[in-house]
């Protein structure tokens, strides 16, 4: 199969290809200043293969992480003050990579010092923020990105691109999961514990997916229970979660996440989108560079990125590690604020997302169907 036309070499030869939102000198780049350097110092480091930004500050309350983080890129300004990177001209963009509940303030923050933002997903996990939220952006007329990494993965950026040229025809069904035995996570990070949910933490990705195909959803029915996992480190709600969702279009999805389970690698992905079209089904999967669909003959064919792309995706780190995801939303918001052009998923499809995260937590604690608000 030929390269395709968006991808470009990475300039580093032993990690292939990359895909590419546009190439200016390292100069015009614009700067980006990353809060939370666990997840986000994936993305200091991602940035090496950035056409369009450049790291330029990181903050975080640990020393052990700022001094990483130093080492990793030349130049870097650290801090363990928000405002301090906050104030520094350099940075024109803020990625924030804070735990779930910290979101909110740290958007907020960012918004009245005069940035644009990216929020690492979920956008925030407290829906009550979300009408402020909101009106600070429009005073301050700033843009914000949530990062939602599956879908800028190849497969799944893949699978939009076939599905926007209308290969699949109009979505009827969508089956998405997030699957993840997370005790690795606990151990990390005891904040996934108690103070968030994994209805927003794991399934945003999954919820997000169907949201991306089905437009805003109206209403979702949620089950749940605790694993023994869950259990065994003190989780008070549930951590394995079935939902059905049904669009404003009448069209409907199907999210599961289980972060207790066994995973079974050989049999399914941790992260998977089944497309159901009127004209063609396909199935992107996450942390696997390969993406199955129907040509329009019903052939199924089956694209493999890996040799070409997980030097990109993981550099050739771990697989699951998120560098290709992060440097392509990162480029890909720069490349719409330097042009002016509105930016997916924004804030106000990001914060619909969270009215439809809200509905599921209150589906799983009353038992019932439940309509999604809107944004308060
Ligand atoms: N696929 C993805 O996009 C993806 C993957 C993993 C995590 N995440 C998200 O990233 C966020 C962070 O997750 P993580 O796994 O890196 O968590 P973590 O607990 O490993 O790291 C959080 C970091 O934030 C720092 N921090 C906390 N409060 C701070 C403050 N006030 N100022 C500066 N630093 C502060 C901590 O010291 C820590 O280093 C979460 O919201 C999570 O959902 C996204």
């Amino acid at each position: 199969m030929s390269i395709h036309p968006d991808f470009l070499p990475t300039g580093m030869p032993t990690i292939g290809h990359r895909r590419s939102y546009g190439l200016v000198p390292e100069d015009q780049r614009l700067g980006v200043g990353v809060i939370g350097l666990h997840e986000g110092h994936t993305l200091l480091v991602a940035l090496r293969a950035s056409g369009l930004c450049r790291a330029v500050a990181g903050c975080d309350l640990s020393e052990e992480k700022r001094n990483y983080a130093a080492e990793a890129v030349e130049g870097l300004f650290v801090t363990d003050d928000y405002d301090a990177l906050l104030a520094r001209d350099d940075v024109k963009i803020v990625a924030i990579y804070t735990p779930d509940s910290f979101h909110a303030e740290h958007i907020e923050r960012a918004f009245r010092a005069g940035k644009d933002v990216i929020c690492t997903k979920p956008l925030i996990n407290n829906p009550e923020e979300a009408g402020k939220l909101r009106a600070i952006a429009e005073e301050t007329g700033r843009s914000l990105q949530v990062g939602q990494s599956t879908r800028f993965y190849e497969t799944f950026q893949r699978q939009r691109e076939l599905f926007e040229k209308g290969a699949f025809g109009e979505i009827e069904v969508v089956d998405a999961h997030y699957n993840h035995r997370m005790d690795w996570y606990y151990e990390k990070s005891p904040w996934t514990i108690a103070d968030t949910h994994w209805a927003y933490l794991g399934l945003s990705h999954p919820v997000d997916l169907v949201r991306w195909y089905l437009g805003p959803i109206k209403q979702v029915q949620a089950v749940g229970t605790i694993t023994s996992l869950g259990t065994q480190y003190g989780m008070k709600t549930p951590d394995a979660i079935c939902v059905n969702l049904v669009g404003e279009n009448g069209r409907v999805g199907r999210v599961l996440g289980n972060y207790g389970f066994h995973e079974l690698p050989r049999a399914r992905a941790l992260i998977e989108c089944l497309l159901m079209g009127a004209d063609g089904t396909s199935l992107a999967r996450y942390p696997d560079l390969r993406f199955t669909y129907h040509d329009e003959n019903g052939v199924e064919i089956e694209e493999d990125y890996h040799h070409a792309m997980s030097g990109y995706y993981y550099r050739h780190e771990l697989k699951g590690m998120h560098y290709g995801e992060f440097c392509n939303y990162t480029d890909y918001f720069a490349s719409k604020v330097l042009a002016g052009e509105p930016n997916s998923p924004d804030l106000e499809e990001g914060l619909s997302t969270v009215m439809t995260m809200r509905a599921i937590v209150e589906s799983l604690e009353s038992g019932r169907v439940v309509d999604v608000e809107p944004v308060p």
